[in-house]
């Protein structure tokens, strides 16, 4: 394990984005990923897979992240990736964005992107409140999934939860018209949490998000899966 944080954030930006960029870099990566074999095109595949921004303090245009335009779909903290690699073959009429605080686990999820010949996927590793604030297009997402955010059980770790109420104005601006939310979770406390700060949210309505076997599902829903636990689900569109 290492602490890793990008240069070029420490020299640009306001005081303020400085701080912020700095904070979400200091986190601890991964090391320990089992490495996909790639050849040298599997390797350029998965460098174009991985989507490093111009800048971090402007937004971006679609055009600078996807080959063509097509509706997008977000997976937000999608951490090694079965899912949005799962989402991606089933729709190659769509692209796919991940965004991941962990630099193995973007790597990996390139890498799978590559080895499985996806052209419809970018991840980036970035804060996600920060991407769909401050990096992408207003309006720009179709979908944007949640699977099982970080459940920061003690409650003075709460504050650090990814579903807040600013939280969710930030992905509402994000969405665009009719567009969703998709959040999945095992954790019962942190789902209360999650359907009262829904409840307090204003311009989305809940929706029914009736049961797919085939619908794809995450590594940690896998896990969770394995082990006989329920899952608490929440879809919501943008209105
Ligand atoms: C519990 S894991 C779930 C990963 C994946 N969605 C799944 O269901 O398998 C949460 C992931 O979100 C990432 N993460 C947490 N907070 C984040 C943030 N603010 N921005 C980007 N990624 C974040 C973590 O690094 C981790 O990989």
């Amino acid at each position: 394990m290492h602490f890793r944080i990008m240069p070029a954030f420490t020299t640009c930006g306001d005081a303020q984005s400085q701080r912020n960029i700095r904070g979400i870099f200091m986190t601890q990566e991964e090391t320990t990923e089992t490495q996909l074999p790639l050849n040298a095109e599997h390797l350029a595949a998965a460098e174009r897979a991985h989507w490093r921004p111009k800048s971090y303090f402007e937004r971006a245009q679609m055009s600078d992240i996807f080959d063509r335009p097509a509706p997008v779909e977000a997976d937000i903290g999608c951490g090694e990736g079965a899912f949005i690699i799962a989402l991606a073959q089933r729709h190659p009429e769509r692209n796919f964005l991940g965004t991941e605080r962990l630099l193995g686990r973007v790597e990996k999820v390139c890498r799978r992107a590559a080895h499985e010949h996806l052209t419809n996927v970018r991840v980036l590793r970035l804060e996600s409140s920060w991407t769909l604030q401050h990096l992408l297009p207003k309006e720009c997402i179709s979908i944007a999934h949640v699977g099982f955010p970080d459940p920061w059980p003690k409650r003075h770790h709460q504050r650090r939860r990814m579903i807040q109420d600013e939280f969710m104005q930030v992905v509402r601006g994000a969405l665009a018209p009719g567009g969703e939310l998709r959040i999945k979770t095992d954790d019962l406390p942190y789902f209360q949490w999650i359907e009262k700060v829904i409840a307090n949210a204003t311009g989305f309505e809940r929706i029914e998000w009736p049961f797919d076997p085939t619908y794809p599902i995450t590594n940690f829903e896998r896990r969770f899966l394995e082990r006989g636990m329920p899952i608490y689900s929440a879809r919501l569109r943008k209105v």
